[in-house]
């Protein structure tokens, strides 16, 4: 079958066909190859970089310029995949229109399809103002890494009743305020649940189990490349970090013992150019 750009349209229409939707991040041109080449829906440039590419401790450090960074280097590598630049903390939360253009500067300079931004009700006007100006939104609520402070810890949400009943009064108004889809990250599965059958448009679960339109995981968990941070909801479909450790170790043993480079990996010289360049020196 011959295929094409995912869209916002097309996503929609997933949810209505009871499709899953696929969604992975990805940090560079190489990443967003390979995960375009493996026909992901939706790539994510996710301020989760700051922890898994700079090996900061929160994403709350996380800055415009290297997210435009990465956009760019993904929007480079991928050519079928709906791509969304995830805002980070402090270029929406201050005020609507500064939201707007930093929102603008993800498509204009990251060449991204959509933004992302975390939060629920209180986020409805800035949702409004963006989607306003023609850029579609991706919301996200339950675990917000950018809150992580004010949530005292990477920790479940919505495990209580009335909590789980502010998630699904979130999805409501973020769904109201013309967001496409909506992240839900680490929320019960029942809630999960409750909250995808109440929404017209798509939920991606990470941590939030099976009810979920579509799912969505951190490229370096998946390909068990990253052990510092492993939340149990994560599968890791290859253990690569064994095996590049490996190679490097075997690269290093060789140059050390001088097997590389060998003659196959060296530049030969014609026998009449090297004696001149011999006799001139
Ligand atoms: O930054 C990120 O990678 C994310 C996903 C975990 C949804 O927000």
């Amino acid at each position: 079958m011959e295929r094409k750009k995912v869209t916002v349209l097309s996503l929609a229409a997933r949810k209505r066909r009871r499709e899953p939707i696929t969604m992975l991040t990805a940090y560079d041109y190489t990443g967003a190859l390979l995960v375009d080449a493996a026909g992901i829906d939706v790539i994510l440039i996710g301020d989760s970089l700051g922890m898994v590419v700079m090996g900061l401790n929160t994403t709350i450090p996380v800055t415009m310029e290297e997210m435009l960074h990465h956009c760019r280097a993904v929007a480079r590598g991928a050519t079928y995949a709906h791509l969304v630049g995830d805002m980070p903390f402090l270029s929406y939360q201050a005020d609507a229109s500064e939201a707007v253009r930093n929102a603008g500067r993800f498509l204009k300079e990251g060449m991204v399809d959509s933004v992302k931004l975390e939060g629920g009700r209180e986020m409805v006007e800035t949702v409004r103002a963006i989607v306003a100006a023609g850029i579609p939104v991706m919301g996200h609520i339950g675990l917000t890494p950018q809150s992580v402070s004010k949530l005292g810890g990477f920790r479940t949400q919505g495990k209580t009743a009335a909590a789980a009943r502010r998630l699904v009064d979130d999805a409501l108004a973020l769904e109201e305020a013309g967001c496409y889809a909506i992240v839900l990250e680490a929320v019960p599965g029942p809630v999960a649940a409750a909250i995808s059958e109440r929404l017209r448009i798509p939920t991606i679960g990470i941590g939030a189990g099976p009810s979920c339109d579509g799912q969505v995981l951190v490229y370096h968990d998946v390909l068990g490349l990253f052990d510092k941070l492993q939340p149990t909801f994560v599968k890791e479909y290859a253990q690569l970090r064994g095996p590049i450790v490996e190679a490097f170790t075997a690269y290093r043993d060789d140059v050390v013992a001088g097997r590389f480079p060998a003659e196959e990996h060296t530049f030969p010289m014609s026998a009449d150019e090297l004696a001149a360049f011999q006799q001139s020196l």
